[in-house]
């Protein structure tokens, strides 16, 4: 499965056993200031989701939303050349490999959706975690008008709503949740 550059191989066969080893090494690292680790934090986004009754194509993407923050461990050219370092875009390139874009562009557009709803739901910005207003400042702030109009008429902006909020949901510390194993056929399921 290891190529020259020691990065696997990546296809239907190998990429939901490669994303589920991902997990199990790197999952276990903090979440950017918040109290839960990686794969607490998405293994509960996905929680959310199923408790919403959100669409698999949903929860699918809620549970592998922060896979842009492990891009290194996909091979070089599943990423094109001088790509930004923006875990939104790293991880909407890795996913529309695998899967279909109702689970990519959410990705792509969570951090987007982020700004949007600062920009319209006054309540919302109220509930962010202190890590997340921070790293908001950074993401440009609160949407402009202009920008807002854009988001609206962007292919897959309210499944990145949806997706946004259970990413928001999903920072209880201690929290025991269903483990990416449990999705695996899922997983399976919705690739291309
Ligand atoms: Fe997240």
């Amino acid at each position: 499965m290891n190529s020259s550059n020691s990065k696997p191989v990546l296809n239907r066969d190998t990429i939901v056993p490669y994303l589920l080893d991902i997990f199990e090494r790197r999952g276990p690292e903090a979440y950017l200031g918040e109290s839960v680790s990686m794969a607490d934090h998405m293994e509960q986004s996905a929680a959310c989701a199923v408790a919403e009754g959100a669409s698999n194509a949903v929860v699918v993407a809620s549970l592998l939303h922060d896979i842009g923050h492990f891009s290194g461990e996909f091979p070089l050219d599943a990423l094109e050349q001088g790509i930004d370092n923006y875990h939104q875009d790293s991880g909407a390139k890795i996913l529309a490999q695998f899967y279909p874009a109702d689970i990519s562009e959410p990705v792509r557009l969570h951090v987007a959706a982020k700004r949007y709803l600062c920009a319209v739901d006054s309540e919302y910005f109220a509930k962010l975690s202190p890590a997340s207003v921070n790293s908001l400042h950074l993401q440009g702030g609160k949407m402009s008008d202009a920008e807002i109009q854009q988001f609206e008429a962007t292919a897959h902006h309210q499944a990145a709503i949806q997706l946004r909020r259970y990413d928001d949901e999903g920072k209880v510390a201690g929290l025991t949740i269903r483990k990416i194993a449990h999705y695996r056929e899922l997983l399976q399921e919705m690739l291309l």
